[in-house]
């Protein structure tokens, strides 16, 4: 059994849909896959649709009876969501868990425990963790052979990497197994020239300690966590659905590596393996290997930094500008709409929508430079639909994700002009 906690100090980078779209991607790979909620937010059963009312019991009680007389079993609690996949719910309860167990012995090893009951049941874990480093984290760190740092590709995010990387080796310090810790790239939105710049240089720092696969930044994952679907169900043709098949996909390619490197230090009494003696050599060894690794990650995280920070602030604002105007599809600035595509080869571009009562004439783009196009107009609050007419072709806008099926079996883009 692979069990793998996905950690990042900051909120909304992403744990939470990686944690739900892995689980359901590997349980789509034929593995029998356990997703256990962390986070008092009970975000994965928002996600996953279950009702909140009817949670009577969480992974909180099952955690917390492990230390009293009669343990709840973790099959007690659990809810199936397809096909090989089950999860362990959080309540707001979990928020209790440090204060309650106050004083209890090994109270940092309750959910290394709990799993090690279900070890032939499963063949992943996957541990969503609270945007903390508490109990919580370090109990689904004490029980991992695998992290997965979720770091969004933008440059802001990166001021934060080193950081939370330092605290995970800090973290990691104290236990005593073998974690392979591994950068994830999320939210990545290949339009954006800085998004592409950062790609590369995680990808240059990192080599060997990220995985290939990246999750892009793709609408339909927010929409499907906002109907309780994994993205498998919800759009299995979405960029997204790939993106999380091809990263389970380069999970299960490593089981080998990391079953060998977890039986060269099982300590664990339900894995009885090579004498003592070399264990704890190995153990050592593997520990400091770690540490290195997360400590050179975190140093090549603040080179990066320092990298971007050295080229002058004229040049993080030319970035900015250039983020900026790298910008394709449509983008409500104040009361204005502006629309940015790219034809290269089109002589005219128009738009047709709801807006101009789909009559094209009414609303022709301007060209720019290098093939692309551009309009700005005033739209009132709302909801709109249009279409691309590009040289007499009507399309849907190829750099906006949230499109509609309309009654031509075709799709129409939509945009939600909010109120200032
Ligand atoms: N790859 C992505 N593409 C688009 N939206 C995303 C992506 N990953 C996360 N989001 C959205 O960003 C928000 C924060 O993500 P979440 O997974 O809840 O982060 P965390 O668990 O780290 O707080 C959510 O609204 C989620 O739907
Ligand atoms: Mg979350």
């Amino acid at each position: 059994m692979r069990t793998i906690a996905v950690i990042n100090q900051k909120g909304g980078c992403g744990k939470t849909t990686v944690s739900i779209n892995l689980a359901s991607a590997l349980a789509d790979e034929g593995k029998k896959t356990l997703l256990i909620d962390m986070d008092p937010q009970g975000h994965c059963a928002v996600g996953l649709a279950v009702p909140d009312e009817q949670i009577e019991q969480g992974i909180y009680d099952v955690l917390l009876s492990s230390r009293r007389g009669e343990p709840i079993k973790l099959t007690e609690v659990l809810w199936e969501i397809s096909d090989n996949f089950e999860l362990a719910p959080a309540s707001i309860d979990l928020a209790a868990f440090e204060q309650q167990t106050n004083g209890m012995t090994d109270r940092e090893n309750c959910l290394k425990d709990v799993l090690a009951a279900v070890a032939r049941d499963f063949d992943y874990v996957i541990v969503d963790c609270p945007p903390a480093v508490n109990l919580l984290t370090f109990n689904a760190l004490r029980a991992s052979t695998d992290v997965i740092v979720p770091v969004e590709t933008g440059y802001f995010s990166l001021h934060g990497l080193s950081r939370q990387l330092d605290t995970l080796s800090i973290l990691c310090k104290q236990c005593s197994q073998h974690i392979n810790v591994m950068v994830l790239a999320s939210m990545y939105d290949i339009r954006t020239k800085m998004g592409r710049e950062i790609l590369a240089e995680l990808r240059k720092n990192f080599a060997g300690r990220m995985f290939w696969t990246v999750v892009n930044f793709n609408t339909k994952l927010k929409e499907a966590a906002s109907l309780g679907q994994p993205i498998c169900e919800y759009d299995p043709a979405s960029r997204g659905h790939k993106d999380f098949q091809g990263l389970a996909q380069e999970l299960i390619a490593t089981d080998t590596l990391v079953e060998q490197k977890k039986i060269a230090v099982a300590v664990d009494k339900h894995e009885p393996v090579i004498q003592a003696s070399i264990q704890a050599k190995e153990r050592k060894e593997i520990i400091e290997e770690l540490d290195n690794n997360l400590e050179s990650i975190s140093s090549s995280a603040q080179e990066l930094l320092a990298g971007l920070k050295g080229e002058t602030k004229t040049r993080v604002k030319k970035d900015i500008n250039d983020k900026l105007n790298d910008f394709y599809g449509a983008r409500q600035l104040g009361n204005s709409i502006k629309f940015v595509t790219l034809y290269p080869r089109a002589q005219k571009v128009q738009i047709a929508g709801d807006f101009n009562n789909w009559k094209p004439q009414q609303t022709i783009m301007q060209p720019g430079k290098d093939g692309k196009w551009e309009l700005a107009m005033e739209l009132a609050p709302g909801k709109y639909r249009y279409r691309m007419v590009v040289d007499g072709q009507w399309q849907q806008d190829p750099y906006n994700e949230n499109i509609e099926l309309n009654p031509f079996g075709e799709y129409n883009s939509i945009l939600e002009v909010k109120q200032i």
